[in-house]
């Protein structure tokens, strides 16, 4: 709902050109900060009319708040899609969004090759509710459709697993969903706005962390749940009988009206503000960290310590022919590197100088965690094993720092270890 805007073409340039929902009182040119908790009616009917959604103005921070507001338009404007809803982090997104949509008796077909919390979320959270999660190999279509039927609430896979760096066929697993009139949601945190089309990949719901690429360098945690209004929620039993407001999809209504305000997990304006700037920069941070991490990885399988290194652009990834048509050969800024042995992992670990030992992902720095002691650190080794989790691993997260240093830093290391 921007301000009489022509329409904008460029990825950076919609995003940074875009203009608040209503004019700034004193014209300032980047979002305001609102870090008020309530909003004044003039009278008992305005107040009344706002808390029965008969018009959009704010009331009451949790709800909804001017500067979340803004970060949500640019979502939009970066994404095309039809709403965005910004929550505290991005399982927030993931919780709200399967709070939203999954019931007791429903089912969830899913990816295991999944981030550790969000796999105890479906496996561990979400199922002592009731729901069941049917967890299925995305590389073998048959099983992916023979796994859906009428109580499936979703599918739901990661564009890119973090950290296995596999791809799922999405148009073709959106072609088996669509005849069963079930909701594709997928986790777009690992490849940002720029790098990919929903619409192409078959995509009705986005659940993102935008702690990732959206800050802005990890200035603060939060999410976003990304609707492109392409579902028909007639085919939810749960959802059927929502209304559905004008420009405005039945999971949107039920999720805005209803769920994420009782969860309360809600977006702080400090952050939205945040991740509005880190946004403006998105586009310049992904293509410089992606071209950076792809020249790292060719650098990195001409070491003989390295046992192999995943990467989806390298053609040794059964994901290249996928992540060139569905990213455009563009898959972004996260690879791994698997060593002789787990001990070969922290000695080499401990001995770099410019890479951070910190988890998250598309940092300004550069980050290595070792996924299998840390992120699953607490998980079975049973879980470990569905998960596909190897012990000899280590994820590195390619920030802005110049090839030749982080080359010289995991050689150095290396050599040390
Ligand atoms: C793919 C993916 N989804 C969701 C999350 C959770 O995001 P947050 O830490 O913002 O809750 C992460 C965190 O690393 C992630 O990698």
């Amino acid at each position: 709902m921007e301000q009489n805007q022509p329409p904008l073409s460029g990825f950076s340039t919609r995003i940074v050109g875009r203009k608040f929902a209503k004019p700034d009182a004193h014209g300032a040119i980047t979002l305001p900060v609102y870090r008020n908790a309530a909003f004044e009616f003039p009278d008992s009917e305005s107040i009344a009319a706002a808390f029965q959604h008969r018009h959009e103005l704010h009331t009451y921070t949790r709800i909804s708040n001017p500067t979340v507001a803004g970060l949500e338009d640019k979502v939009k404007a970066a994404s095309g899609a039809e709403n965005v809803v910004a929550v505290a982090s991005g399982m927030a997104a993931i919780a709200n969004t399967f709070m939203t949509i999954a019931y007791a008796g429903g089912n969830i077909v899913a990816s295991p090759h999944l981030f550790g919390n969000t796999f105890a979320f479906l496996k561990s959270t979400l199922s002592a509710f009731g729901v069941e999660v049917r967890f299925v190999n995305t590389d073998n279509l048959d099983e992916v459709a023979a796994a859906a039927d009428q109580h499936t609430c979703a599918f739901f896979c990661e564009i890119l697993t973090n950290p296995h760096l596999e791809i799922a066929n999405l148009p073709e697993i959106a072609k088996i969903m669509q005849a069963k009139h079930v909701p594709m949601v997928i986790d777009t945190t690992i490849i940002p706005w720029c790098g990919f089309e929903a619409k192409a990949c078959g995509i009705d719901l986005e659940v993102v962390s935008t702690t990732k690429y959206i800050s802005g360098g990890a200035t603060t945690t939060g999410g976003v749940i990304v609707d492109h209004g392409t579902f028909d929620w007639q085919h939810s039993p749960k959802l059927a009988k929502t209304p559905q407001p004008k420009g405005m999809s039945q999971f949107m209504f039920k999720l805005k009206s209803e769920i994420a305000r009782n969860m309360g997990a809600c977006m702080t304006p400090d952050t939205a503000y945040l991740q509005a700037l880190g946004m403006e920069t998105l586009q310049l941070r992904y293509e410089k960290m992606s071209e950076t991490a792809w020249k790292l990885a060719q650098h990195l399988t001409r070491q003989p310590k390295i046992v192999k290194v995943c990467y989806p652009k390298l053609e040794t990834s059964a994901y290249k022919k996928l992540a060139d048509r569905l990213f455009s050969g563009n898959p972004g800024a996260m690879l791994t590197i698997a060593l002789e042995s787990k001990e070969a992992c922290y000695r080499c670990m401990d001995s770099l100088t410019i890479i951070r030992r910190a988890t998250n992902l598309f940092d300004n720095k550069s980050l290595a965690i070792h996924p299998e002691s840390t992120i699953y650190g607490t998980f079975s080794p049973e879980m470990k094993r569905v998960i596909g989790i190897a012990p000899n691993l280590i994820r590195i997260s390619v920030g802005l720092e110049a090839f030749e240093d982080l080359a010289a830093d995991i050689e150095g290391a290396l050599s040390r270890a």
